[in-house]
């Protein structure tokens, strides 16, 4: 899982100096399923993942999803970013036969200050509920703590997509919801491995699904923002297993 952890975190490196204004998701979603297959030797886990059969197989490597694309966004040629643009890469990987799953936000150009704000707010939601994680600590402790930092800021917590747990399989139980009661919900215990990977809105919670059966958006049209990792709890707390370098954990 660590290994696993480390490949998909190594692919948003990767691809980060490209989110710029002008290329296309498609341009993104080919750069990443060239390094994972070829440099990695690993599989792109989206890549025909189906849920159910009245869904469509995912046709893509990677999601990326723009301003107002919650999550599930399907790379295309006509999808061009723009300055200003923020936009949720997603990424997960299978090595060895283990997944390691993780997205960061990137701004396009210059972000206006308040999808700045909203990206920065969702990416201390994440890091708050990964504080949470040890031994003894309840689900619904995480999704709390997620949860009341979000609407403390004004922001609005998806509820129809969660974390997940994670190994030899994508999703898995239990689902790790972003909102909830303090101790409440399933007890952590040393070796679990899900991920947290909230949806916050900036403005009403609600989504909408596009014709595509995979696209999730806001209801309102308003931008929403999500950053993931791979969370392993260990004797003492947790550890990050999509850590990438650019972060700073205390
Ligand atoms: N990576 C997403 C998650 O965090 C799932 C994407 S499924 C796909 O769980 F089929 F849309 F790729
Ligand atoms: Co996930
Ligand atoms: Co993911």
């Amino acid at each position: 899982m660590r290994s696993a952890g480390n490949a998909a975190a190594s692919v948003l490196d990767m691809i980060t100096p490209f989110v710029v204004p002008g290329v296309s998701t498609e341009e993104l979603n080919t750069r990443c399923h060239d390094y994972i297959t070829e440099e990695l030797q690993c599989i792109p886990a989206p890549l025909h993942y189906t849920t159910s059969a009245d869904i469509p197989p995912f046709p893509k490597s990677i999601c990326t999803s723009v301003n107002q694309v919650v999550c599930h966004g399907i790379p295309s040629p006509t999808r061009v970013l723009k300055d200003g643009d923020i936009v949720n890469i997603d990424i997960t990987v299978i090595k060895e036969g283990f997944h390691g799953d993780t997205s960061k936000m990137f701004f396009v150009g210059k972000p206006k200050p308040f999808a700045k704000r909203l990206v920065e707010i969702t990416q201390e939601c994440l890091y708050r509920g990964i504080r949470v994680v040890k031994p003894g600590a309840k689900l619904g402790d995480i999704g709390y703590t997620i949860q009341s930092f979000a609407e403390d800021n004004g922001y609005s917590v998806v509820r129809e997509f969660c974390g997940h747990g994670i190994g030899k399989k994508f999703h898995t139980a239990p689902q790790v919801v972003h909102y909830g009661r303090p101790n409440t919900g399933a007890t952590l215990v040393e070796g679990m491995a899900f991920t947290i990977e909230p949806m916050i809105n900036l403005g009403r919670r609600h989504v909408r699904i596009l014709s595509d059966q995979w696209t999730v958006v806001t209801a309102d049209r308003k931008l929403s923002a999500q950053w993931e990792h791979t969370i392993l709890v260990t004797a003492n707390g947790y550890e990050v297993l999509t850590l990438r370098d650019e972060e700073q954990f205390v």
